[in-house]
């Protein structure tokens, strides 16, 4: 076994769990210069998540809380191997030959089922390095960039002008329209510009909604059923786009590049689906439960007095709330992985909720801490590693930047009016985190 395969040697690592599994509340005191009531603000911060993962992956929360007490990797009846340290989860990550995604229980085979082959998070090997590479120039930090000024500054500047105004807005709408356009974009849907936001809106939900075929229990008749309308809805989306631009798509859009790959719009709409899916759900998850760790622990106005610490602060929420929570791979031989010995067949469910609090990698890792300074070589492994590590990973940061910038630079105390945790989601989130800006210091 290589080095590469160990788990992390940390000292404190698994006995670790015990830190990172203390029960709410138990968390070491924060640092001298923390605020008073700080300690309560991180209580309730982690209360409002632990609600949020219960409302739509109980099974997890609660798979994930025992096992990270209890080592590195834990055999789970009618699980497989569940693996909760940094180290051995990235090793598996890298081995794809021995950790492919494809296999009998896996979720990639939940993916083929609702989309077809061609689906990224369903391909291996040389399939799966052809169709990343084709899209590669999509996904590059320059051209995130240029996407994020051009394709999000409208649903920005609403969103700055909307708090300005003192106005209340719903951060996972306002996710859901900025992630639904971008998408359009990289996949070269232009919807009617009457109906735009109604549009992005309908595919992030729709994206939402066939997100919930990735489960640990297969999906019910009827499930199934209202996935596959979901399925029929965006799969229709896209023929329009492809039929109302002559199938040329927009220059340089996923489509043509799928096409110059010699795949038909039918073989290429898995990709296309899962692009779409990708892209919206991790983000509508993702960006108001950093906002509301923010604004819930009293960080949000650190941000507004340096701005320059946003970077630090996305990192850390991402580390905090781990947006997608797990990853499967099943074990393609007899194998050893960490010392422990593999039969073919097995589903490993590296759990990232747990891979995030690893305390050799991240100190007191119950506490949020927007100023966090993040040790390279965690690697930032909520965006996983390896071949399949996140496609989107450069215009997630670049979006994330641009949304809370906004937030950090709005003028008074940025407030949550309301909020609702979703159910039946794949990604653990809200349906509503509502917030306005009023009176006080930010
Ligand atoms: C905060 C935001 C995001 C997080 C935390 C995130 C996380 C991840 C993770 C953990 C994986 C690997 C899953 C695995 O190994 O099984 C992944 C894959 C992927 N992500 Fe993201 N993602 C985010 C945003 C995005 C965005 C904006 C896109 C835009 C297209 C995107 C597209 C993809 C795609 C296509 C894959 C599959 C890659 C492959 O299988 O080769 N993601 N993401």
């Amino acid at each position: 076994m290589s080095d590469a395969t160990a788990p992390s040697r940390c000292p404190v690592a698994h006995a670790a769990g015990a830190a990172a599994a203390a029960p709410l509340g138990a968390s070491a005191p924060l640092g001298a210069s923390a605020p008073p009531g700080a300690s309560g603000r991180q209580l309730l911060a982690r209360l409002h998540e632990a609600r949020v993962y219960l409302s739509s992956q109980p099974v997890l929360w609660l798979l994930a809380s025992a096992t990270r007490r209890l080592g590195a990797a834990q055999r789970i009846p009618g699980v497989g191997v569940v693996v909760s340290d940094a180290g051995l989860a990235r090793a598996i990550l890298q081995r794809d030959e021995d950790f492919p995604k494809c296999g009998r229980g896996g979720f990639a085979e939940q993916i083929t089922r609702v989309l077809g082959p061609n689906a990224l998070g369903n391909m291996d090997g040389a399939s799966h390095r052809a169709v990343r590479a084709r899209l590669a120039a999509v996904f590059t930090p320059a051209h995130a960039a240029a996407l994020t000024r051009d394709v999000c500054a409208a649903p920005i500047a609403e969103l700055r002008a909307q708090l300005a105004a003192g106005r209340t807005v719903d951060l996972v709408t306002f996710t859901r329209r900025l992630t639904g356009r971008t998408m359009c974009r990289i996949v070269g849907l232009t919807p009617p510009p009457d109906r735009e936001d109604g549009t992005h809106e309908e595919l992030a939900m729709l994206a939402e909604r066939l997100s919930t075929i990735i489960h640990l229990q297969s999906a019910s008749d009827q499930e199934l059923r209202s996935i596959e309308a979901a399925r029929t809805r965006l799969f229709d989306h896209l023929r329009e786009c492809c039929d109302t631009s002559d199938g040329s798509g927009l220059p340089g859009s996923v489509v043509n590049r799928l096409r110059a790959l010699g795949l038909t719009l039918d073989e290429a709409r898995g990709a296309l689906t899962i692009l779409l899916v990708a892209g919206t759900v991790s983000m509508t998850a993702a960006f108001p439960r950093i906002a509301a760790l923010l604004i819930d622990t009293g960080q949000l106005g650190d941000l507004h007095r340096h701005p320059e610490l946003v970077a630090r602060a996305i990192a850390e929420g991402l580390r905090f709330v781990a947006p997608v929570p797990a990853t499967m791979r099943i074990a393609a031989r007899d194998t050893t992985v960490g010392g422990m010995r593999v039969t073919a067949g097995t589903r490993m469910l590296i759990l990232t909720m747990n891979v995030a609090r690893d305390p050799c990698l991240f100190p007191r890792p119950n506490r949020f801490d927007a100023s966090r300074v993040h040790d390279p070589a965690a690697r930032q492994p909520w965006y996983g590693a390896g071949p399949h590590f996140c496609l989107g990973f450069a215009l997630a940061q670049c979006q994330l930047a641009a949304a809370l910038t906004v937030l950090a630079e709005a003028r008074g105390k940025v407030r949550i009016v309301r909020r609702r945790p979703a159910r039946h989601v794949l990604l653990p989130g809200y349906a509503c985190l509502a917030v306005r800006v009023g009176a006080g210091a930010p």
